[in-house]
């Protein structure tokens, strides 16, 4: 069911998590700092947390820069953005012309607008990228996409305010979450099979060892008192990572596209795995001996 409450993600996003978002939010802290989020793409749950006010100060990120580009347009000129977007019409030969310019030479608000069109009128909401990086899906065949919502935008453009927008890879969250922040951390999926090959995002794909590496910065972030909650595909190779006393693994279930090509969808588990215990009074007791730790001795 759509959720039409706003701010909500306003691209379509392989991976998007919207209907996570109440399973990853029953599994959070009760308390937390700053929220981190490193792998961004529609940012279903950073938009869920908004609307529930449980964000006070957020820091944002991810490796694609048109992405990340494209919420700080929003952040800083959504008026600009929203009267690009309402002269653009829903057409295929205008739709190939604004795919073969080159984003990096526009402005921000048109390079914005152009990632919204194209996501939303392009096949199937995908994000895909040629070897030298040119935006390549074809048109989709949608009656009346909805690529102008003022009312979204908007709303996102408000939530985008005072948050920190970065365009990094994901081990630069070290440099930023102290203790008693939270960071829910969405990667790329590690394939449930060696045939299926659905982790390509990004021109770069996301390999074992990005996975290895990941697990190493939760393992680092969870020295240092940060909380992390963190989703991924219940392959073999992912339990083995985190299997260890630092990590709590979860299992939920999610509809999802099972074959290559998206058209038969069944349901998955998936995993949801956090560094704290997920029962809210161990979760306070746990705070109670980090506050005596951190009482300055008398
Ligand atoms: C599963 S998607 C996130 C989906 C998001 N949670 C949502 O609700 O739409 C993974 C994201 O990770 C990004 N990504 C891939 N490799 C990355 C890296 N090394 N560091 C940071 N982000 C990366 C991709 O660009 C993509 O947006």
């Amino acid at each position: 069911m759509r959720d039409n409450s706003v701010p909500r993600p306003f691209l379509k996003w392989a991976g998007g998590k919207t209907q996570l978002v109440d399973e990853l939010t029953r599994r959070m802290p009760a308390y937390f700092g700053n929220y981190h989020e490193p792998f961004l793409g529609g940012g279903a749950l950073f938009f869920k947390l908004y609307r529930e006010g449980r964000i006070r100060h957020a820091v944002i990120s991810d490796l694609n820069a048109e992405l990340v580009d494209t919420y700080i347009a929003i952040r800083d000129h959504v008026d600009d953005v929203i009267g690009l977007l309402s002269k653009f019409p829903h057409d295929k030969d205008f739709y190939y012309r604004l795919r073969s310019q080159d984003p990096a030479k526009m402005e921000l608000p048109k390079r914005a607008a152009r990632m919204i069109y194209l996501n939303k009128t392009g096949y199937n909401g995908l994000y895909r990228v040629n070897r030298q990086g040119e935006f390549n899906v074809p048109f989709g065949s949608y009656k009346s996409p909805q690529y102008c919502d003022t009312e979204n935008l908007r709303a996102v453009s408000k939530a985008l305010r005072g948050v920190e927008i970065i365009c990094a890879s994901f081990e630069t969250v070290l440099e930023r979450a102290n203790a008693g922040d939270l960071v829910y951390f969405d990667p790329p999926y590690a394939p449930l099979s060696r045939t299926s090959n659905f982790t390509s995002y990004h021109a770069n794909g996301f390999s074992a060892q990005d996975q290895e590496k990941l697990r190493d910065v939760c393992k680092e972030l969870g020295k240092r008192n940060v909380n992390v909650m963190l989703s991924n595909s219940s392959a073999e190779m992912i339990r083995a990572l985190y299997a260890s006393p630092h990590f709590v693994i979860g299992e939920v279930q999610a509809n999802r596209a099972i074959n290559c090509n998206g058209q038969r969808r069944g349901k998955l588990i998936e995993l949801i795995v956090t560094n704290y215990p997920l029962e809210q009074r161990a979760q306070l007791r746990l705070l109670e001996k980090r506050a005596s730790f951190a009482a300055p001795v008398a």
